[in-house]
């Protein structure tokens, strides 16, 4: 493997780019390449089979241009695809956010307890269920479709009354109606939901441990690449580059709240799948 390639990241839009931003965090001399499917966004209310062909398409355009490991940074996405995709492209390392994830949880949860909300697509096909109980065969899970976060999050609506009144009732009847016991941990399995913290946390309060997949996954993609002896050598900073299948300078003014950071149009190339 040609360790001086880049990891390939891509997601159907701009969410996973908390991902890329945990990533960018533990592996400064990487480069990277983000792909975000904007253009047919979302990905988590379409049929498994639509969004397998669509991840399919994103990975295939990211493999084109040289890659020596791919992220799919889309929850719906690893849900759907990710044994697909490794079946495609059986020498390319693949990895998903749904392991990642699962495992962080299993961490935080000390009651065994876990609620996870994701896209309909993600709780759809109990993704995280199979890789929860893989871990912990005890696990008690509470599962719910929270689609309205993903258009709250790209429209910037972060707090406030609307954003608190959608979570509150998406989370009441996980929280107060399961159990015993009842979930001392959420994992948020979808890329848009980490943006929502405050209103999830106003919600439940300090107790509830909150965790996402950014971090493990990063963490996963560390330990692949160190396993393969493919992390890249160089002492300097990596390169970071954008593509979007739709109007770059909406995917640089939103994915700038994922990422952390100021992004321009400029930066970010008009492709076709
Ligand atoms: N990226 C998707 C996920 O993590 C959320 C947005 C969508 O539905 O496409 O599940």
């Amino acid at each position: 493997m040609d360790a001086s390639l880049p990891v390939g990241v891509f997601d159907s839009g701009v969410g996973g780019l908390t991902v890329l931003r945990a990533m960018l965090r533990r592996l400064p001399h990487e480069d990277m390449l983000y792909l975000g499917d904007t253009a047919r966004l979302p990905y988590g209310t379409k049929s498994s089979r639509t969004v397998a062909r669509y991840a399919a398409q994103a990975a295939s355009k990211l493999v084109e241009r040289r890659i020596k490991l791919l992220v799919v940074a889309c929850n719906t996405a690893s849900a759907a695809a990710l044994d697909d995709l490794q079946a495609l492209w059986p020498e390319l390392p693949v990895i998903g956010v749904v392991a990642p994830g699962a495992k962080a949880a299993c961490a935080a949860s000390r009651n065994g307890s876990i609620a996870v909300i994701a896209t309909e697509s993600t709780i759809g096909n109990q993704a995280y269920h199979a890789a929860i109980r893989g871990i912990n065969p005890q696990a008690r899970i509470s599962a719910g479709a929270c689609s309205l976060f993903v258009s709250l999050a790209e429209e910037g609506w972060l707090d406030g009354p609307i954003p608190e009144a959608v979570a509150e009732r998406y989370l009441a009847p996980l929280f107060r109606e399961a159990g015993p016991p009842a979930p001392d941990c959420l994992l948020l399995g979808c890329t848009h939901f980490p943006a929502l913290l405050a209103p999830i946390r106003k919600v439940l309060g300090g107790e509830t441990r909150i965790v996402d997949s950014a971090e493990t996954t990063a963490e996963a993609v560390e330990e692949a690449l160190f396993g393969l002896k493919a992390l890249n050598p160089r002492s300097g900073p990596g390169q970071v580059s954008f593509m979007t299948t739709d109007d770059p300078p909406r995917f640089a003014r939103i994915g700038a709240v994922f990422l952390g950071r100021p992004l321009s149009a400029r930066e970010v190339e008009l492709i076709n799948l």
